[in-house]
């Protein structure tokens, strides 16, 4: 079913993100998280960052989602200002904590940014349906958050990511907490809600197995200052038409060590703080 809704983006050809000299210092800290970061996502690329913990990857995401501002540099997101994407709700965010709302039940939590934008009650009803379905949860609606597994709750926290059907996804480790089979099904799962969206990503993440799954391009950072140290591309074919028979390609190994050794090199001598 087709909702008449004034949030559905148009297909994309604009760059999704446009990081030029980026940089971000906390000034109370004196700690400067991000140096002169340049990057470019491409409308429907899926874009991994990964590196140290403390390199800023956090940080970049925050800014991208206007959750704060870069100290320097520009940032355009879908030719826009972080802050005009916002108000267009062009992107959904899912961070590593589900963060549902308890006494919501589910449906509930995934229409509460449509509530929070004044849809009605009917286009809401029909959107969450919609979503449910597509994270393979549809019997679960009328559930509360606590009745379901982490691996659902963190399907239903992508669901509300998605509900404005935005072209951006920002993903600071949403699988973070899962066990390595939930995760693995996880990510197949996201590559094809990819696949059916079109939406573009940026995920960060710890795991470099899951980066080279999920991504046409994996970005690492190298941390004190938080700079991006290499760009390895992800020789893969599409990110969103991968199955899970590619883990146990010798392309997938390649890629792996490929991710680790550009996260080696970029690693600070031992002993030495990276926060
Ligand atoms: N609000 C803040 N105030 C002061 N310093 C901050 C703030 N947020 C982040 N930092 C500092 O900026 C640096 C980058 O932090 P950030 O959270 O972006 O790292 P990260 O790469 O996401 O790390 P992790 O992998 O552990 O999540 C760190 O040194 C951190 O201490
Ligand atoms: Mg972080």
């Amino acid at each position: 079913m087709t909702l008449h809704n004034p949030s559905v983006k148009s297909v994309q050809t604009t760059d999704a993100v446009v990081a030029t000299g980026v940089s971000k210092v906390f000034d109370a800290a004196g700690v400067t998280a991000l140096d002169g970061v340049d990057l470019v996502v491409r409308a429907g690329e899926f874009v991994s960052l990964i590196g140290p913990s403390g390199c800023g990857k956090s940080t970049l995401l925050r800014l991208i989602a206007d959750l704060d501002e870069p100290s320097g540099g520009t940032l355009q997101i879908f030719g826009k200002s972080a802050k005009q994407a916002r108000i267009d709700q062009d992107y959904g965010i899912a961070f590593q904590q589900a963060g549902l709302l308890p006494w919501r039940t589910v449906a509930a939590n995934i229409e509460l940014p449509l509530e929070l934008h004044g849809f009605p009650k009917a286009q809401r009803a029909d959107r969450s349906r919609e979503l449910l379905d597509l994270v393979g949860l549809s019997d679960f609606g009328q559930r509360y958050p606590d009745e379901l597994s982490g691996g659902m709750q963190q399907r239903i926290a992508i669901a509300r990511a998605l509900a404005e059907k935005p072209n951006l996804l920002l993903m600071d480790e949403p699988f973070g907490a899962l066990d390595e089979m939930t995760r693995e099904r996880m990510q197949t799962e996201l590559t094809r809600i990819c696949a059916e969206t079109g939406a573009a990503v940026v995920f960060v993440t710890h795991s470099i197995p899951e980066a080279v799954f999920l991504s046409d391009r994996v970005v690492v950072m190298s941390p004190r200052p938080g700079r991006i140290e290499t760009v390895v591309p992800m020789a893969l074919g599409p990110a969103h038409e991968r199955g899970d028979q590619i883990r146990e390609d010798p392309t997938f190994f390649s890629m792996v060590t490929a991710v680790r050794e550009a996260l080696h090199q970029g690693a600070p001598a031992r002993g030495t703080d990276n926060r």
